[in-house]
């Protein structure tokens, strides 16, 4: 009962997006009224072609006819119709497309707009390939509605109705038998309809699954390899496969079982129609040409209708791509969220006040249970503490990643909740502890950080963070290409990649998440004197594996269980009797001594 009640809500819903959705053809309502126009002309002159056959019958048999044409006359005026019905089709298909592919392009840019600009927790609570889906197929579902399905659509519910009007008009009395069968066929093409529909998502939905295996695992290609697990992604793949025919098997054999009905229904119709008028030409009741006539004009009815069903289950399956993109189209972004006061660059003083938080995607697990940090302009502070204590979170926080439970986060004298979040993400560099490049040119991926920046201000960062030196020696320079396609970084190239982006960037609070990576002792030496000349004059937070390299911050706090266990200079915790820090250092120490 409950099960029927969200049915037909997801049906309510899916016109109301539909109606939404149509507020994109708004802009090109001149191309779409045209396109119908000619549409409803087209359909007319098709009605009048179909009607000639049998008028022509009647010329010959020199039955009395209402048109007192003969055959030559007949033929030309149809050829003359024909060739008119052609040109309004070239016209009307190209103003479809323009409606269809314009309007798809200003639902796909708004639909990717809206996406790039959600949250964090909204992203994480998808698979990549899933919202991937929305704007390919879905919108490719929608497009292939407004290019095509639609067009049909009102063609053939034109051609149901004319041919009724014409069939009622011309022979009233084999045409009530018709009405005793048409209404049966509309009542079961609908119900069956939205079955169709729902087991049509079901595949959809399938069909997602299936590809964000492939996308993840094409994607993690060297993770499989590493881990042998071929044979575990295949059968995975398999398995999702599976089920997929299964639904699609279940799918078919609902569409089959309609088909066979309709395909009964109909054609036991029209030869039933045809028997009784054959005995009314025998009579002298009708013209051999009406009879010919009715039977065209009744398969014309007949196809409509059949096609009719086929297109609804399209256009059923279409409500629910609309229901799915409406969705995301309606999120409001991040930005627009809260916090509206700009600044060009913020005072780069950082202070957390028992900052209490847990991610939005395991609420019960609480990450960070009252963190209190201080960090005075310019000042160079470090983050410690074991694998999964919270030192990343800590940092994702103050880029209002997400939102805390409880406390306050300051940067400036602002609460990070006020600021408007451009201003203050554009005031942060963050250096990651994952550093990946996007696709693309060098350059490309440094002007990242700065959109406008020259040559010079391009190699100029370069050269700070000891990039040059490498991106020199291949032979395209800043052109080459990294990424999927271009050659392969290694984990201390891309590191220092990133910190000459930030230094483009030219923050004013620096985020520096230490590779747990461990570089050879050059390409530290390397990665350690870039970070030296990033940190320069800038308010710096380091969270730091190998203490070795945070020796001279002005101040260290150990990070234990999401809350500061210790805190003070790398002296004072050194003293520090039975400290979790000088455990940690004569841990590392002893080893590296
Ligand atoms: N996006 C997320 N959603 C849910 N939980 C998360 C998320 N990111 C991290 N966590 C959890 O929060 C805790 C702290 O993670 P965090 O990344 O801050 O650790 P970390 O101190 O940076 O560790 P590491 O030294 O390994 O980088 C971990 O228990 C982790 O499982
Ligand atoms: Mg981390």
């Amino acid at each position: 009962m409950s099960k029927e009640e969200t049915k037909k809500k997801i049906t309510k819903d899916g016109l109301k997006s539909a109606r939404q959705i149509f507020s994109y053809i708004k802009p090109y309502s001149g191309y779409f009224f045209g396109a119908l126009t000619l549409l409803v002309i087209g359909s007319v002159l098709m009605m009048m072609i179909m009607g000639i056959p049998g008028e022509m019958v009647n010329a010959a048999t020199g039955a009395e006819t209402r048109f007192p044409l003969n055959l030559n006359q007949w033929g030309v005026l149809m050829m003359l119709i024909l060739a008119l019905r052609a040109l309004l089709s070239f016209v009307q298909t190209i103003l479809f497309a323009n409606v269809s592919e314009k309007g798809m392009a200003d639902i796909r840019r708004d639909l990717y707009g809206r996406l790039i600009t959600q949250s964090m927790d909204y992203f994480e609570g998808f698979r990549v390939g899933e919202l991937t889906s929305r704007i390919t197929a879905d919108v490719e579902q929608l497009q292939s509605v407004f290019s095509i399905t639609l067009a049909e659509f009102i063609r053939q519910v034109l051609i149901l109705l004319f041919g009724i009007v014409i069939l009622a008009f011309l022979m009233p009395k084999l045409f009530l038998i018709m009405l005793l069968v048409i209404p049966v066929v509309v009542v079961l093409a609908m119900t069956f309809g939205r079955y169709i529909k729902k087991l049509s998502k079901e595949r959809q939905d399938q069909l997602a699954k299936t590809n964000v295996i492939v996308e993840e695992t094409l994607q993690n290609f060297s993770i499989v390899k590493a881990f042998s697990n071929e044979p575990f992604e295949v059968n995975r793949y398999s398995d999702s496969i599976a089920k997929m025919v299964g639904i699609s098997l279940n799918f078919a054999k609902v569409r089959g079982l309609f088909f066979a009905f309709i395909i009964f229904l109909l054609f036991g119709s029209i030869l039933f129609i045809l028997w009784r008028g054959a005995f009314m030409v025998q009579n002298g009741n009708m013209e051999a040409g009406s009879l010919l006539s009715f039977v065209i004009y009744t398969v014309m009815i007949g196809g409509a209708i059949a096609s009719l069903g086929n297109l609804y289950t399209t256009i059923a399956g279409a409500l629910g791509a609309t229901e799915r993109v409406q969705k995301i189209l309606e999120r409001p972004q991040e930005l627009s969220s809260e916090g509206t006061e700009e600044v060009e660059r913020i005072a780069g003083s950082v202070r957390f006040s028992d900052v209490h938080f847990s991610y939005p995607s395991r609420v019960d697990v609480p990450v960070l249970k009252g963190v209190n940090i201080d960090i005075g302009f310019g000042d160079k502070v470090a983050l410690v503490g074991q694998s999964g204590s919270g030192k990343s979170t800590i940092v994702r926080l103050l880029m209002r990643f997400y939102k805390l439970n409880k406390g306050e986060i300051k940067v400036g004298d602002t609460p990070i909740e006020a600021l408007d979040l451009r201003s203050l993400r554009r005031s942060i560099g963050l250096v990651p502890q994952e550093v990946i490049l996007f696709g693309g040119s060098i350059r490309e991926n440094l002007l990242y950080g700065k959109p406008d920046a020259s040559d010079d201000e391009i190699i100029a960062a370069a050269e700070k963070s000891h990039c040059w030196e490498f991106i020199n020696s291949f032979p395209e320079g800043l052109d080459t290409l990294v990424g999927e396609r271009g050659i392969k970084l290694s984990g201390g190239q891309k590191q220092r990649i990133a910190i000459a982006r930030t230094i483009l960037k030219d923050p004013s609070i620096l985020l520096l998440d230490e590779a747990t990576s461990s570089l050879d002792a050059e390409s530290e030496k390397l990665v350690q004197e870039a970070m030296d000349e990033l940190m320069k004059g800038r308010t710096s937070i380091i969270i730091a594996h190998r203490l070795a390299t945070i020796r001279n911050v002005d101040r260290i706090y150990v990070i234990e269980n999401g809350e500061i266990a210790e805190e003070g200079s790398h002296m004072e915790l050194t003293k520090k009797e039975d400290g979790i820090y000088k455990n940690l250092a004569k841990l590392q120490f002893n080893l590296s001594e």
